[in-house]
């Protein structure tokens, strides 16, 4: 969804991760990763970034997950597990809260959650961040808003990253 949003505000084409490979990666001034977030990384990263080796093309990442967006503690270990140090500070990334959906999850993910979900039930004393997990993953949700893209595209128009 997010990825739909952003190209309609830029105007720029979007691209699904399996036909990267007929895109020439070179002819783009910029590149927009985005991608959910999976047991704490950015999903496919690493994958994406060898495909991009050689190109100097200008690279920013968005990631979109459960977590709430105001949990930064959690949202920075997120991207210092996904990034080196370097790409870190050089890469400009933005997170964008989404949910879960049960219904369109592959069976081997409904599987790790639902095992998740019954650690989390038999755990015995649970502190407060176990028991709004608990409660998070119990059913499908989806709080993505359109409004969430705001601070990346403003990133692009404020630093003209397009020119
Ligand atoms: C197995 C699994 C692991 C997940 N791990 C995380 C996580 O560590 N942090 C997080 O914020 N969201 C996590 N999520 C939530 C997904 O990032 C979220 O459902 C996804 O961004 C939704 O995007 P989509 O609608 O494009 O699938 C996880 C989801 C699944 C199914």
């Amino acid at each position: 969804m997010y990825a739909k949003w952003i190209s309609e505000e830029l105007l720029c084409t979007a691209v699904p991760y399996e036909e990267l490979k007929e895109v020439k990666i070179s002819e783009y001034d910029l590149i927009i990763f985005g991608s959910r977030i999976h047991a704490g990384k950015v999903d496919g990263f690493r994958k994406f970034k060898r495909q991009l080796e050689g190109n100097t093309t200008k690279l920013i990442v968005f990631a979109t997950g459960a977590t709430p967006a105001k949990a930064k503690d959690v949202i920075d270990k997120i991207w210092k597990s996904s990034f080196s140090k370097e790409e870190l500070s050089e890469i400009p990334h933005f997170y964008m809260q989404t949910g879960l959906n049960y219904e369109r999850m592959r069976a081997g993910d409904r599987l790790i959650m639902k095992a998740l979900a019954k650690v989390l039930r038999n755990k015995k004393e649970k502190d407060s961040e176990e028991k709004g997990c608990e409660q998070a993953i119990k059913n499908s949700y989806d709080i993505s808003s359109r409004e969430f893209i705001t601070p990346l595209i403003d990133y692009i128009g404020n630093n003209k990253v397009c020119q």
